[in-house]
C-alpha cells in the first residue's frame, strides 16, 4: 500500500501522543505503508530553531501574538518543506501537533482573537488538512502525574492549571467543530485498549483501502 495519508495526533502533554505513534508507525509499516514521523514545532531545521525559541523557559516576556505568529511560521515552512513533499512521494505522515494545538493553547489558552486564527490558518493550512486527528483527552492530574518524571519544563509546561484546563477545553472544542475528522480518544485507558480505539477508527474510516 502507498496511498498516502496524513494523520495527527493532538492532547495536552503526557496524553500518550508518542507512545501511540509509535505503535501506529509500526502497525501502519506492517500493512506496507511508507512512514514519516513529524512533530510541531519543530519538523524542519528552521522549524527547529523556532522550537527552541518558543520552548525556551527564559522566554518569558514573549507576547501572544509573537508566540502565535512563531508557531505559524514554524507551520508554512513544515508543510512546504516537509509534509507536502511527503505526501506527494507517498508516505504516512504522522504528526505530533499540528493546527488544532493553535486552536488549544493559543486561542483557548490565551484567549487570542478567533479571526486572527481563522485568518492565519487559512493562509498557512489551507487545504493541507489531515485525513484523520485522534484527540488524547485525559484529566489534568493525570496528564501532570504523568509529566512529572521527565526532568526540567519548558515555557508551556511551566503554565498555570487554569490554563491547561482551557486547553483541554479547547482541544475538545475543535473536536466539536470538526467531528468528521477529529477521533477523541480516552486517554485515561491502557496503552493497548487506547491502540485498540485508534485502530478501530482507521479502519472503519475507510482511509486505509
Ligand atoms: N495509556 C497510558 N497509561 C499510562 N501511562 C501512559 C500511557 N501512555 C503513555 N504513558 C506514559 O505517560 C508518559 C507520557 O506519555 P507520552 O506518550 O510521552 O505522552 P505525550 O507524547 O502526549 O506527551 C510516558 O511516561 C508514557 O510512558
Ligand atoms: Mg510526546
Amino acid at each position: 500500500m502507498n496511498k498516502s495519508l496524513f494523520i495527527t495526533f493532538e492532547g495536552i502533554d503526557g496524553a500518550g501522543k508518542s507512545t501511540q505513534i509509535a505503535m501506529l508507525k509500526e502497525y501502519l509499516e506492517s500493512k506496507g505503508c511508507k512512514v514519516l514521523l513529524t512533530r510541531e514545532p519543530g519538523g524542519s531545521n528552521i522549524g527547529n530553531s523556532i522550537r527552541g525559541i518558543l520552548l525556551d523557559k527564559s522566554n518569558t516576556a514573549m507576547s501572544p501574538l509573537a508566540e502565535l505568529l512563531l508557531y505559524y511560521a514554524d507551520r508554512a515552512q513544515h508543510i512546504s518543506e516537509v509534509i507536502v513533499p511527503a505526501l506527494e512521494d507517498g508516505y504516512c505522515v504522522i504528526c505530533d501537533r499540528y493546527f488544532d494545538s493553535s486552536y488549544a493553547y493559543q486561542l483557548a489558552g490565551r484567549r487570542l482573537d478567533d479571526s486572527v486564527l481563522d485568518t492565519l490558518n487559512q493562509m498557512v493550512v489551507d487545504t493541507h488538512m489531515p485525513d484523520i486527528t485522534f484527540l488524547m483527552d485525559l484529566s489534568l492530574e493525570e496528564s501532570i502525574s504523568r509529566v512529572s518524571g521527565r526532568g526540567e519544563s519548558d515555557r508551556l509546561e511551566l503554565e498555570s492549571l487554569s490554563f491547561k484546563e482551557r486547553v483541554r477545553h479547547g482541544f475538545l472544542e475543535q473536536a466539536k467543530k470538526y467531528p468528521q475528522r477529529i477521533a477523541v480518544i480516552n486517554a485515561m485507558q491502557s496503552p493497548n485498549a487506547i491502540f485498540d480505539d485508534i485502530l478501530a477508527r482507521i479502519e472503519g474510516s475507510g482511509l486505509l483501502k
